[in-house]
């Protein structure tokens, strides 16, 4: 039976650059979804811009520029580079959009006449000089409990406290470096503790992963704190319903992206009611997160959307950081590095094979190091796989005239291969993607090992032996198209390549058991060239 599957990767802030962190998850999420369509699933890969908050309206005003034309510019520039990196969205939409913004009323409207919105007064830091609340992160001063000087608003970095603003001493602003003022005004809440019970019975639902569930039995224990939902002006957001200078706090309007993302996608390709579609009792709805935004999506999410009357996602799904030579991604020592610094150097491709040979379903930091990283990719990808079809069609075109032999003359191999399927496509569901890398690269392995005992190189030259080279080299590349079907939700482009030199039409996974015989293929061109160190200093260097 077909599945109807909704996927969505977080929306990344239009308010800078595509690094090779967010890459993790938008690559980890790609590869799932073309996992899915091409076993014959209905998959929307769900994604766009999170484009609301003070850092844009702030950066936005730095840049001379409206917020508007700032998240547009980003959102142009991110999404070529996940077009380069083979991120194929369904789509890819904003949450500044019309759609959002009546998405987000309606869902505000319903959870009001609940009864879960309350208004209270609070007490906040205050720049006089910019006449603007300042968030945690916009405020600096000396550590009231160490006193360390240079500390954010939120939490010490030397002696890891944790306290309130209002605490810091001799605080400054950011972005004035004026004394902030403590600040009355009245806030919207969410109360979430209204969704304890639905929350608890979700952790013992068993759909989500065991480090997930553990979190939120912590929070659930330590009890739920009412959300504040409010942001005052001047803020870049959607006006609450009935204000005219209090705004919707962007973690309120962001998740309703997907919803607004889907609708929009649904309204322009003739695909019918978008709320049908996600309150589908058959459809499966995956969050594909990193492990920091974990307490938005596991609680105030499923929260909003019990409390509006819409369904929960089926599962969600966190993974871990990305460092680099294991550091942790940082400007200052160089291991930031941008998704169009990468394009400029490498193969997308590279990247991604090298992710998915890291990946599981843990919520486990993976270490991009560029030394592992050149050996694993010209070991497997150039070294094991390219090299089936880069020895053995050499024979079939200088003397066969491209032509593959009538009839498979390994069938128990082939039979391994194909039979493989089973726990490679559960790898894949079940996000193991390194075991699913294993898997596929133990077969390279044994299609090399069968051309090197059959040594076709040898035979070519004993007489009487052409036919069994033909045999010998047809069902290498048959292995070979095996391969290519189970790395294509990984490699996609290189997949088409080969698509195109063994001149068959687009592989899918119903493929696999259908061997190419007396079929005539195409000549080779190379499909990957081994990384070589220089190009890996000079993406360094890029970096620096
Ligand atoms: N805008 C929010 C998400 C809203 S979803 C309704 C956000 N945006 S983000 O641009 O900061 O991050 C987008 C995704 O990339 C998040 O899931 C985040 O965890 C992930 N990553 C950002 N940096 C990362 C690494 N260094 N490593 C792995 N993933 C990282 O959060
Ligand atoms: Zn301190």
């Amino acid at each position: 039976m077909n599945r109807t599957i909704i996927a969505t990767a977080a929306l990344i802030y239009a308010n800078g650059p595509a690094h090779l962190g967010h890459m993790v998850e938008y690559i980890q999420t790609d590869i799932w979804a073309r996992f899915q369509r091409l076993r014959g699933n209905k998959c929307w890969y769900i994604c766009g811009s999170d484009a609301h908050g003070t850092p844009i309206m702030i950066n936005a005003q730095k840049q001379n520029l409206m917020p508007e034309q700032l998240i547009q510019q980003t959102s142009i520039e991110q999404q070529r580079d996940f077009a380069d990196f083979l991120i194929n969205f369904d789509s890819f939409y904003s949450t500044h959009s019309t759609e959002n913004q009546s998405l987000v009323n309606e869902i505000y409207q319903r959870l009001l006449t609940k009864g879960d919105i309350s208004t209270r007064t609070i007490k906040q830091a205050f720049d006089p000089e910019k006449q603007l609340f300042l968030p945690d992160r916009y405020i600096k001063g000396e550590c009231p409990k160490c006193g360390a000087k240079d500390q954010y608003g939120d939490g010490c970095e030397v002696c890891g406290a944790t306290y309130s603003t209002l605490d810091l001493k001799n605080p400054i602003s950011v972005l004035s470096g004026a004394t902030p003022i403590e600040k009355e005004s009245v806030h919207y809440f969410f109360e979430l503790a209204h969704y304890t019970e639905m929350l608890t019975e979700w952790i013992q639902s068993g759909s989500l992963q065991p480090q997930i569930a553990n979190k939120l039995q912590e929070w659930l224990q330590s009890g739920l704190q009412a959300w504040d939902i409010s942001r005052d002006a001047p803020y870049f957001g959607f006006l609450i319903p009935g204000t005219t200078d209090k705004y919707f706090y962007v973690w309120l309007d962001a998740p309703i992206g997907y919803l607004a993302s889907l609708q929009h996608y649904c309204e322009t390709h003739s695909q019918g009611d978008s709320q049908k579609l996600w309150q589908a009792e058959d459809t499966e709805i995956y969050h594909f997160i990193g492990k920091d935004i974990v307490y938005f999506h596991s609680l105030f999410w499923p929260a909003m959307l019990h409390g509006a009357d819409l369904r929960k996602p089926t599962s969600i799904y966190a993974h871990g950081f990305l460092t680099v030579n294991g550091q942790k991604m940082s400007k200052s020592r160089g291991t930031f590095i941008k998704a169009r610094t990468y394009l400029d150097h490498l193969d997308p491709e590279y990247l991604r094979y090298y992710f998915a040979s890291k990946l599981s379903s843990a919520v486990e930091d993976i270490d991009l190091n560029f030394t592992d990283f050149m050996q694993r990719v010209n070991a497997d990808l150039v070294g094991k796989v390219v090299n089936i079809a880069s020895r053995c069609a050499g024979f079939i075109h200088k003397h066969f005239a491209g032509k593959l032999s009538l009839e498979c003359s390994a069938p128990e191999l082939l039979a391994q291969f194909t039979k493989a399927e089973a726990l490679i496509a559960e790898s894949y569901e079940t996000r193991e993607y390194a075991r699913a890398v294993r898997q596929i690269m133990e077969l390279a392995d044994i299609a090399n090992q069968y051309i090197d005992a059959q040594k076709p190189w040898v035979l070519i030259k004993e007489p009487g032996q052409e036919t069994q080279v033909q045999n010998v080299c047809s069902m290498g590349l048959n292995l070979f198209k095996i391969l290519t079907v189970y790395l294509k939700p990984i490699l996609p482009q290189m997949a088409n390549q080969i698509e195109e030199f063994l001149n068959i039409p687009e592989l899918s996974w119903a493929d696999l058991a259908k061997p190419l015989l007396a079929h005539t293929i195409n000549p080779f061109k190379p499909l990957k060239m081994r990384i070589t160190p220089e190009q890996i200093s000079q993406l360094q260097e890029a970096t620096q």
